[in-house]
């Protein structure tokens, strides 16, 4: 019997992971189903619910309802604990346990689809809201020389600093507490680039040779790449390769198989471009 999961998202017509899901069981030989779920703002619960009832086996859990899938599992993995929210639900017997794979789609994107090193280098995170903290232990994981948070908002960068004080040394603070520091690896966790704004770096936070990773994704460069590029950064990354790892994390949670994502990214890139 062919096994169903979804994703569950409120936008979710737009979503990549119906055809990243479908391409990893083609090139796996997995029968499974894979589809896009609109939940209703104050009804996620039970779309779930419903979605356990038809034979769901699994699923992913998108914007606006990482949180909630968060405090409806049963059993969570030290991952989801820490992020605090949960991208990946696994149904089982009646239980619901829950994952979050978008750090370590982050960190495998950074690390083996860009060749960069995570020991050793100065990370900068920016943003202190549900997707910062979601990739901050998967970073720390690859033991940096440091990890400072900055966001608009200094106080909520300090507070989440602190959350992660028992692993590392984590520094948080604003945007003006960065003027005279540079950063091997900036990744932008902020959702500035939803509303095209840029963010208010000072300059001379790339340090030369350096990643600058936007976790959003879009057709054409975003406005903090373009601002990465303007300041000297070395390289410049979007989200599209963390979006397909993420995925192929949870594929690899359902099914104990680790899809090959190579192909599926550049189809996607074409497909951005075109
Ligand atoms: P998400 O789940 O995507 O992280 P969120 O929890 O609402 O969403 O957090 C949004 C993040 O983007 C916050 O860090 C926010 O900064 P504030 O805490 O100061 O609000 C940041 N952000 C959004 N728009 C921004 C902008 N125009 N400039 C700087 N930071 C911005």
């Amino acid at each position: 019997m062919t096994d169903l999961y979804a994703v569950f998202g409120n936008p979710i017509a737009h979503s990549k992971s119906p055809a990243i899901h479908a391409a990893f069981a083609r090139a796996t030989g997995q029968d499974l189903r894979y589809e896009a779920r609109l939940a209703p703002v104050d009804a996620f619960a039970a779309a779930v619910t419903e979605f356990v009832a038809a034979g769901g086996r699994g699923a992913n859990v998108t914007v606006p309802f990482k949180e909630e899938a968060f405090r409806l599992c049963g059993s969570l993995s030290e991952r989801a604990a820490r992020a605090g929210a949960v991208n990946t639900l696994i149904f089982s017997d009646g239980t619901i346990a829950g994952d979050n794979t978008d750090g370590a789609g982050l960190v495998r994107d950074i690390s083996h689809n860009f060749g960069y090193a995570l020991a050793g280098k100065r990370i900068l995170l920016l943003g202190a809201g549900g997707a910062a903290r979601g990739v901050i232990a998967p970073l720390l994981a690859g033991e940096p020389a440091a990890l400072t948070i900055a966001n608009r908002s200094a106080d909520k960068a300090v507070a989440l600093a602190g959350a992660f004080a028992d692993l590392a040394a984590v520094e948080g603070g604003g945007f003006a507490d960065l003027v005279g520091k540079c950063f091997d690896l900036v990744v932008n966790a902020t959702s500035a680039s939803l509303s095209g704004a840029t963010l208010d770096l000072p300059t001379g936070v790339f340090a030369p040779g350096s990643l600058a990773y936007d976790m959003m994704y879009g057709k054409g460069e975003t406005p903090f790449l373009a601002l990465a590029r303007q300041q000297g950064a070395g390289r410049c990354a979007d989200g599209l390769g963390m979006l397909v790892e993420q995925a192929a994390e949870a594929f690899f949670v359902w099914r104990g198989l680790r899809p090959d994502t190579a192909d599926v990214l550049a189809e996607l890139r074409a497909g951005l471009a075109g």
